[in-house]
């Protein structure tokens, strides 16, 4: 396995949400984006999140518990920049308290550790916030997402989504 990277999750600004009311657009904050993103998967993610959360009566006044995080991470020159992104789907079923994760990183700055990185502290936040497990979808072809999930600790699951549940 890389060396995993040194990265810090900093919440998608609540303005994102406020942005539109069908779905968000992502409102830059004072951590400079790479000129790399947002990527198409970051617009749809938080568009599909904010309607997870509008589902189960949402009020968008404050950031809630299942979010989405930008990844942040130093240049070599010690500049922090936005370089991708990771955050759950919604929040979990009350009754099952399994949450769904989703991550990516720009084009440039991919095969350093990051999502890697990343999807662990996402991961750690859901057991912060009382998940049971954390589920994961990677397509077969998709070998660079089905290694960051083996390196957080997922198994894969007979139908083909991935796992991770609470250490006991
Ligand atoms: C999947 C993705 C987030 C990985 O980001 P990343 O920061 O490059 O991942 P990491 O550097 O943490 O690499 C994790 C593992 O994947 C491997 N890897 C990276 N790119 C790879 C590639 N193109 N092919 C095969 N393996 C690859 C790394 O070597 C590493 O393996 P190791 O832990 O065994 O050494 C990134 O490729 C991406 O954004 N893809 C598009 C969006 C996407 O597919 N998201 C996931 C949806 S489920």
């Amino acid at each position: 396995m890389s060396a995993l990277a040194t990265v810090t999750l900093l919440p998608v600004a609540l303005e994102s949400a406020h942005s539109s009311s069908s779905g968000g657009v992502l409102v830059p904050g004072q951590t400079p984006w790479h000129p790399e993103y947002p990527l198409l998967e970051t617009i749809q993610g938080l568009s599909m999140l904010i309607g997870a959360h509008q589902a189960v009566g949402w009020d968008a006044l404050e950031v809630p518990a299942w979010w989405m995080y930008q990844i942040v991470v130093a240049e070599d020159s010690g500049r922090p920049q936005v370089v991708g992104d990771v955050g759950f789907h919604g929040p979990p079923a009350a009754d099952d308290l399994v949450v769904e994760v989703g991550y990516d990183v720009v084009p440039a700055m991919r095969g350093r550790g990051i999502a890697t990185a990343a999807c662990t502290a996402l991961v750690n936040l859901a057991w912060r916030d009382g998940a049971r497990a954390v589920r994961a979808e990677a397509e077969i072809s998709n070998e660079a997402s089905r290694r960051v999930l083996a390196g957080v600790g997922f198994a894969e699951q007979p139908d083909g989504s991935f796992l991770i549940e609470l250490p006991s």
